[in-house]
């Protein structure tokens, strides 16, 4: 049986580079998944030990190092490498980005789950949906999260990853970026509820999250009207 208030939702802020990472799970299945471990494996595992909480799976928004950790600028970022010698588990991961996340942390395919757009995962009466997001990386992906409930729909939670940001979008000047393709998935995200709440993979801006429907308002990413305005707006 479950209940409305079943979700079991933290944001951390962790390392140097303003990175999210975040637990998304069921407080009546006490199990969670880790959104994106980098920097501070230990720290994430504890605090879900903490809330007593157990890391059921890894999903990963993109392989970007300071997103699953790897070395970039001669720096080493610990991440899934890490995760998968403390606490062995599934890491959730967009199907075209499978081979990028094994580059940059040592991960084997038997550590990998690959999704297409539109899998479900669950815990609980909470579901996250996978919403395949090319643009900034080819596998990017962004998780929508909701929750099932006797009182109805309630409103979700987009964890964005690097596709969008509060008033910003993702780069897409980097290997494997696709300008055209980020206009089409910001275009896709744009169609979510208005009372969805957006968490961005850092925090660039003064607040950690924002309704969907204010950053309709006023990113100016979001709200491209053509494809030609959203390269303009990129500086192509
Ligand atoms: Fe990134």
């Amino acid at each position: 049986m479950t209940t409305a208030n079943d979700l079991y939702f933290v944001q951390q802020l962790v390392g140097d580079m303003q990175n999210f990472a975040y637990l998304i799970g069921s407080r009546s299945a006490r199990q969670a998944y880790v959104v994106d471990p980098a920097w501070n494996v230990q720290g994430l595992l504890d605090r879900a030990a903490k809330d007593g909480v157990e890391i059921v799976g890894a999903l990963v928004t993109h392989y970007h190092q300071d997103h699953v950790g790897g070395e970039i600028f001669g720096h080493r970022i610990e991440g899934v490498a890490k995760l998968l010698e403390l606490a062995p588990m599934p890491i959730h991961v967009q199907k075209h980005e499978a081979k990028g996340v094994m580059q940059v942390t040592g991960a084997s395919a038997k550590d990998l789950v690959a999704h297409e757009g539109g899998d479900l995962l669950e815990l609980g009466a909470v579901r996250v949906q996978l919403i395949h997001t090319p643009g900034h990386t080819p596998g990017s992906q962004c998780f929508l999260v909701s929750e099932r409930s006797a009182a109805g729909p309630q409103a979700g939670q987009l964890v964005a990853g690097d596709t969008l940001f509060l008033d910003s979008c993702g780069r897409v000047d980097l290997p494997g970026s696709d300008p055209r393709a980020m206009y089409e998935s910001l275009a896709s995200l744009r169609k979510l509820p208005d009372d969805t709440t957006l968490f961005p993979g850092h925090l660039y801006s003064p607040e950690g999250h924002d309704a969907l429907g204010n950053q309709k308002r006023t990113n100016p990413y979001l709200n491209a009207t053509s494809v030609e305005h959203f390269l303009e707006l990129m500086g192509y």
